[in-house]
């Protein structure tokens, strides 16, 4: 077990802070990090581009299967119309077992020789990586999320307005938690942070603090 790699589950809805969350653990910890909102965007993308039909569940399938790292760097996956549709097409099954193994895949042998590996999402802990070795579940209030998505797309220079943003968030929240498969839910051991009133610090320190808890009573498994 002690050169298995370590695993950090990070979950939560959409604008909660995960993403940064997720970078500034895998730089202290020196962990490989995957957002696996990003493979869903992915093949949201493919789907845009391609034309595909957004019904047509094993065409997505398909191009979700074809996802590889260097298709997780296109500027655009960070769009709104690109997170809408990745919220759609993550609802079906055939599109989650397609990037089942990626993520798992990921887990087990993080890229880079990284001793232990970060995945934010929102099935980490309870369905990814349900043996994580720390399962963190970051929230925020939907209207303090939908604040920091609008100031992020300004700084990235797009158009926002505060009540699209508000609403798209409301609709996403709405289907990530209600699909039958995988939805958004904290595992039953995961440690939950409420972001509203924190800054990214604050975050960073409240996770770092329970991850630092947890490796003394793995015995410093981290
Ligand atoms: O975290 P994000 O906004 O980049 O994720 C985009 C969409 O992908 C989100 O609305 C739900 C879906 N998703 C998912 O179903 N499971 C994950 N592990 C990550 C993302």
């Amino acid at each position: 077990m002690s050169d298995a790699p370590r695993v950090i589950a990070i979950d939560g809805p959409a604008g909660a802070g995960k993403g940064t969350l997720g970078r500034s653990l895998a730089r202290h910890f020196g962990f490989a990090l995957l957002e696996t909102g990003l493979l869903y965007r992915a093949t949201a993308l493919r789907v845009l581009r391609d034309a595909i039909d957004p019904s047509d569940q094993p065409a997505i399938a398909k191009a979700a299967k074809a996802i590889e790292p260097a298709d997780l760097a296109d500027p655009d996956l960070r769009t709104e119309p690109v997170g809408n549709m990745a919220s759609r097409v993550s609802a079906y099954p055939e599109v989650r077992a397609a990037l089942l193994e990626y993520q798992r895949n990921f887990a087990s042998h993080p890229p880079g020789g990284a001793k232990g590996a970060i995945l934010d999402g929102r099935d980490i802990g309870t369905r990814i990586c349900p043996d994580a070795d720390v399962k963190l579940f970051v929230t925020a209030s939907l209207e303090v999320r939908a604040l920091r998505r609008l100031k992020e797309l300004r700084d990235r220079g797009e158009k926002a307005i505060h009540g699209h943003v508000l609403e798209d968030m409301r609709a996403r929240d709405a289907r990530d938690t209600t699909r039958a498969l995988a939805p958004l839910e904290p595992a039953a051991d995961a440690f939950l942070i409420d972001t509203d009133g924190l800054d990214a610090d604050g975050v960073f320190a409240a996770a770092l603090g329970y991850v630092q808890s947890r490796s003394e009573v793995t015995r410093s498994r981290l």
